[in-house]
């Protein structure tokens, strides 16, 4: 099937040969709309599922941005939205197939850390896989990686010093930290944020980690993004909605794009 959705896209794209691989979170996918290029809706991919959540569009766009050849993923597949979790990393492995080098994962995600605040961008150090699961249960395909692959830099440590370098350049608050991953769909409780502060978790959010394992297992790049959309339960009176997820995401949009527009440019 990997075979097949490559191929199919290779005919579409022709002699475009993505370098970077990016994936757009919750309420940041505009970040791709402006964007002359070549666009496949994932319905009328073989293997692709369709993306549900509202904030996501559902398709790849194939585009230079500051003259390099990217692959972008505007919306993802969740795995609280029932998808096998195969399918959650299944473009990842297309990605590879494309020839993507390099993989820029964002997402939207809540601050376990009570020094941070909404709107922060944070660049993920290392994470943390409590959503019960691991993508790479199952029969290893050994022309992707190995069968008992080293996760030691998941997320590439020259990458993380460019993300904040740049940050610091443009004069955007990049934090550094570690990223725990929940199944979701519903939000933590208070005592599962304390748990995850207790384990070392700056942030928490229901993405990112199947797609960044997969990626490392592959031999990719891999850098990650979050978005602090808001803090997480138990650390405000407030309640928790998507609503305010996506709505935060929305106000962060332009100094995101800045930062990671710079960041292709130099990658
Ligand atoms: N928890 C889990 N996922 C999230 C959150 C949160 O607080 N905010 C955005 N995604």
């Amino acid at each position: 099937m990997i075979n097949e959705s490559t191929n199919y896209i290779k005919k579409k794209i022709k002699d475009f040969e993505p370098e970077i691989g990016i994936i757009l979170g919750s309420g940041l996918g505009d970040f791709a709309d402006n964007l002359e290029g070549i666009r496949i809706k994932y319905s009328e991919i073989p293997g692709f599922e369709t993306s549900t959540v509202t904030g996501h569009r559902g398709q790849l766009v194939f585009a230079e941005v500051e003259g390099k050849k990217a692959i972008i993923m505007q919306g993802r597949f969740h795995y609280y939205e029932g998808y096998h979790i195969s399918k959650v990393v299944f473009p990842i492995k297309v990605m590879k197939k494309l020839g993507v080098k390099t993989l820029i994962i964002t997402n939207a995600a809540g601050s376990v850390n009570k020094g941070y605040n909404a709107g922060d961008l944070m660049a993920i150090s290392d994470h943390i896989n409590l959503m019960g699961v691991n993508p790479l249960i199952g029969e290893n395909d050994a022309t992707l990686g190995d069968r008992f692959p080293d996760m030691s830099e998941v997320y590439n440590k020259k990458m993380l010093e460019l993300v904040q370098k740049l940050g610091k350049d443009l004069n955007i608050v990049v934090r550094k930290g570690v990223y725990a991953a929940m199944s979701g769909p519903s939000y933590e409780t208070p005592a599962e944020i304390n748990m995850l502060r207790i384990m070392g978790a700056d942030a928490v959010g229901m993405s990112t980690v199947p797609e960044a394992l997969v990626a490392n297992y592959c031999g990719m790049n891999v850098l990650g993004i979050s978005c602090i959309t808001n803090s997480a339960a138990g650390v405000h009176p407030s309640r928790l909605s998507h609503a305010e997820v996506v709505e935060t995401a929305e106000k962060v949009k332009n100094s995101f794009k800045m930062l990671l527009t710079s960041l292709i440019k130099e990658v």
